[in-house]
């Protein structure tokens, strides 16, 4: 027994690492495709300003430039919104996901129901996070493997426990042999470590439900 909870612990441990890692990863490829590119673009085009002078019309080059330095604080902006969104710390979970919904129902051409039967309140920041990530992925996953058309997520709370559930109208996928990505994995063991349930429903053709919850102290 003592020995398969040692296990499960470094199991889980090790999803957690590859969890940061991946988010690192992630978040250095987009500094160095964003923003990098555009500060160098920044950088010679200064360098070219220094030299040109008089010689060249320096007012395009650098309206330009200006036009390139918002270009980057916009980048890093969204950047930043993957990363920690701050309407996640300043407003909280119930806001960040209407964000979440309002953002990809912009970007693509899925219709996104959010449906809240709760009041307007805070959860433990952990918990806040926790579910706000889940989202995200469930979101992922449905965009990039579903082919849904409507998607809905709903959050709620029921005798003291506080559900997420999000379901899509896709394809579907067949749990036993799926390959798992790290995205499910994550998951699991995002779920376990603020000690909440989760439940995923999915059969081919026949969409995927995903429900999280966790118990309100
Ligand atoms: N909503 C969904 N609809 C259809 N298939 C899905 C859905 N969610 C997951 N799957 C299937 O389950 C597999 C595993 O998902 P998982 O999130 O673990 O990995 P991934 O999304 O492929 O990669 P990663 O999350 O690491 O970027 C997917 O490759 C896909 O085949
Ligand atoms: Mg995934």
């Amino acid at each position: 027994m003592r020995q398969l909870q040692d296990e499960k612990q470094v199991d889980l441990l090790n999803a957690v690492f590859e969890t940061q890692e991946s988010e690192r990863k992630r978040l250095a490829e987009d500094l160095h495709d964003s923003v990098g590119q555009v500060l160098s673009a920044i950088k010679l085009n200064l360098h070219r300003l220094d030299k040109a002078a008089e010689t060249e019309n320096s007012t395009t080059l650098l309206a330009d430039t200006r036009k390139l330095a918002d270009e980057c604080i916009q980048e890093i902006r969204n950047i930043i919104q993957n990363v920690l969104p701050p309407v996640l710390t300043d407003f909280g979970l119930i806001d960040a996901l209407q964000a979440l919904c309002t953002k990809l129902g912009q970007n693509t051409d899925i219709k996104i129901t959010f449906t809240k039967n709760l009041a307007d309140e805070r959860f433990p920041s952990e918990i806040e996070l926790t579910l706000y990530r889940i989202a995200q992925e469930l979101f992922g996953n449905a965009v990039k493997h579903s082919k849904a058309t409507s998607i809905q997520l709903l959050l709620t709370k029921e005798a003291g426990w506080l559900v997420m559930s999000f379901s899509d109208n896709g394809v579907g996928f067949n749990m036993d042999n799926v390959s798992h990505g790290f995205g499910l994995k994550n998951l699991q063991s995002r779920v376990q470590l603020i000690d909440g349930k989760i439940h995923i429903y999915s059969k081919p053709l026949n969409g995927t439900l995903t429900t999280i919850k966790v118990l309100l102290t």
